[in-house]
Formats: structure tokens, sequence, C-alpha cells
């Protein structure tokens, strides 16, 4: 659907890896350059009539983010540089000074690398203990897992919604109903959830999530992270500078701004914000519950016509959601995406930088299609007559 609002899509591309970064609307490219050729004025320091302009459209991006996302308050909304800044900025802005010596943070071995490596850097700061809460047969985490793997020291929950490699959907609003009744905070690694799914931070009930602006046909540079409003009061920044203070003196004394600037030093990024806005808008038009449905249809028909291909070995076959990471017997994951793209079709090859899961797999390396709404069955028809050649081994080695 909506394939016309792409111009990379004239070409002859099939493009199967929106897990990495989806491709882009002209809308965005519309609102970034309308932004650079006609009001390219710095946000929050201007008294002239462009500047009020951006500061306005900012901010009404922002009200969009919240909405988008079901957030109470826009001040809930703090722009970054992407997941793993967000990520960055909860855990040594927030957990640096709210966890002790001791205290032990659940995670999975299916997470990404941005919300694994911070928690080992904080571990081996501050001392707290990380633990795994196990996966299923089928690579998922369920509630008795989850409740079997909190104990009186867990003190946060940091998990993915939906994670890139497996591409299971969690059941967060569960988890944070547990958890909150265990005093325990809730971190969502919202990276490949908040782009192909619909989510309220409210009816989920998560203290924290982090979101990318490109996987969601977005600009690259900028992502969300939302927190609670009285857990973003407990945050410190990590990042200091302009557009944060109020006032500095020789003697060190200084005044913070509040909520959502204190978060946001330096200048931030103005044109990205703002045609995020425009992008928000788009997919809130086409309806984040028929993306959903769309991405499920292609990957269930994906898998369904794999069994016609001998050798392949799907990872994911019960996951929800449009990811699907498979191998080819006797292929090299790298060598096989090479082959595909000489046909034009790009899937992302290797361990997706989720870098522990090898041990749950069993294998380090897999080949992964990530649909997203603009994809067609006849696309995963065309990668269905090459996986199905039958001198693929051949022609690849
Ligand atoms: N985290 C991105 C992916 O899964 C880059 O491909």
């Amino acid at each position: 659907m909506n394939r016309e609002n792409f111009n990379m899509l004239k070409d002859e591309i099939i493009y199967f890896d929106n897990g990495a970064t989806t491709l882009k609307p002209v809308c965005l490219s519309e609102a970034i350059s309308n932004y650079y050729n006609h009001y390219s004025a710095n946000a929050h320091r201007g008294d002239y009539d462009i500047s009020l302009k951006v500061d306005s459209l900012y901010e009404n991006a922002r009200e969009i983010v919240k909405d988008f996302i079901g957030a109470k308050k826009s001040k809930e909304i703090i722009f970054t540089s992407g997941s793993t800044d967000s990520l960055n900025k909860i855990i040594f802005g927030y957990f640096r000074q709210n966890l002790k010596q001791g205290d032990e943070v659940l995670l999975t071995k299916s997470e990404h690398a941005s919300n694994v490596l911070p928690w080992f850097e904080l571990a081996d700061e501050i001392g707290i203990e990380i633990r795994y809460i196990p996966l299923t047969e089928d690579l998922k985490v369920t509630m008795d897992d989850v409740k079997k793997s909190i104990t009186s020291k867990t003190k946060v929950i940091s998990l993915a919604q939906i994670t890139n490699v497996v591409g299971d959907i969690r059941p967060i609003a569960q988890i944070t109903q547990y958890a909150h009744q265990n005093n325990i905070l809730v971190v969502v690694d919202g990276a490949q959830s908040v782009p192909h799914m619909p989510v309220d931070v409210q009816k989920l009930d998560v203290d924290f999530l982090a979101f990318s602006a490109h996987k969601m046909c977005g600009p690259t540079g900028l992502g969300i992270l939302y927190g609670k409003e009285t857990l973003l009061n407990m945050m410190r920044p990590i990042i200091f500078g302009g557009g944060m203070n109020a006032s500095f003196e020789p003697d060190g004394k200084r005044i913070y701004h509040e909520l959502p600037s204190l978060f946001e030093a330096g200048t931030p990024p103005i044109a990205e914000v703002i045609g995020f806005g425009a992008v928000l808008t788009y997919l809130q038009n086409i309806g984040m519950e028929k993306i959903q449905k769309h991405e499920q249809e292609l990957a269930t028909y994906f898998k369904k016509r794999a069994k016609e291909i001998d050798g392949i070995r799907i990872y994911n076959e019960t996951a929800e959601t449009g990811i699907v990471s498979f191998n080819m017997k006797d292929i090299f994951a790298q060598d096989l995406a090479i082959y595909l793209n000489k046909y034009d079709i790009c899937v992302r090859a290797g361990n997706h930088c989720a870098k522990i899961l090898k041990g749950e797999l069993g294998i380090k390396n897999t080949c992964r299609a990530s649909f997203y709404f603009y994809n067609t069955k006849e696309e995963i028809d065309k990668l269905i007559a090459v996986l199905k050649n039958p001198k693929i081994r051949e022609e690849i080695i």
C-alpha cells in the first residue's frame, strides 16, 4: 500500500530491510526541504518571525509524538539522536542515580546491543547485577518466566516490545502490571514496535520508552525518549550546554531548565523533528492497525511459501510480526544476502546487533527479511523464486 509515496520504489528494488531502516516518503523530504529553503532559523533562541515559526512547528511535532504514543503530556517527550541515545540517557541519567550495588536488572538474551551494553557498563560502574529472563523454545518471553525471574532484588526489567531478530511481541502490559505490584520499573525498547503497531504508553503503563524516527519513515539522527513525568523529574541530564540552562555564574552556580529542554542541550535536529511530525501524521492517516495487519499477512505468506523451498530453515516460525529470520542449508547468511542483491533484493545478514542470542538460536548469523506496509506479496514471490533456484548453491560457490 502507498507505494506511490516512495520515490525509491519507482526503481526495481525490493526492499526487505525495514528492521534496519525504512524507506522515506516524499512528505518527509518536502517538510525538510521546506524548512531548509524557507525558514531555517534556530529553535528556542530567536525573537523574529521565522524563528518563532520554527519554535511553533518544533513544539507541534512534540505534540504529534505525544498523541502518537498516547503520552499524558508533551513534556514527557524528549528528542534524542536515536533509540541508542534514548536508552543511554535513561540508563545513565535515571538508573545511575537510582540503583545501588546488588540491585538486579532483568534483560533477555534477544535484546539489541543498545539495551545490553549500557547496562553492562552501569554494572561495572556501580555493581548492579544483570540477569536474564529465560526464553521459551520458540524464543518468546512468557509471564511465567518473568515471574520466576524476579527476586526481591529486582529493580528494573528492560526489554524490547518486539525484538529485531526473533520479531516476537512481548506481553508488555502484563509485565508492567506485575512489575509495578513489585515496585519494579519497566524500560521498553520500542525501536521495532512503535513503527509497526499501535503503542499507547498509558495503556501499557511503561515507565520509559525509546524509539527511532528512521525506522518509521522518518529522518536519521532522531529518536524519542518517553518517560513518565515523575521519573523524568528524577533523571539527570548527561549532556550539558546551551538550551538546557536558564543561567550560570563564575562560581559554578547554575539553574537548569525544566522538562523537556533540560534533556535537549545544543541546537536540536530541527529539520528532522519537523519532518518527523509530518511523517507521523502520514502514518496515522494510514493507520497503525492496518500497517500491523498487512505486515503480519506478508510474514505469514512468506513462511507458507517458504515450505516450497529445499533446505530453508526459519528461526521464528511463530513470531507475530513482519520479521522473518532464516538460513539456507550450506549457504553462509552473508553470501545469501550478497546473492539476493544481484536480484535487487535487500535483506540483512549477520547477528543483527543481538550478539548474545547466538546461544539460544544455536547459530551466529541469519538472513532477515523485515517487511513494511509498502511491501507486497508479489515482491515475496520474487524472493521465493530466487531461493527456489535449484542451482542456487552452485551459483553462490
Ligand atoms: N537495529 C537495526 C537492525 O535490527 C539496525 O537492523
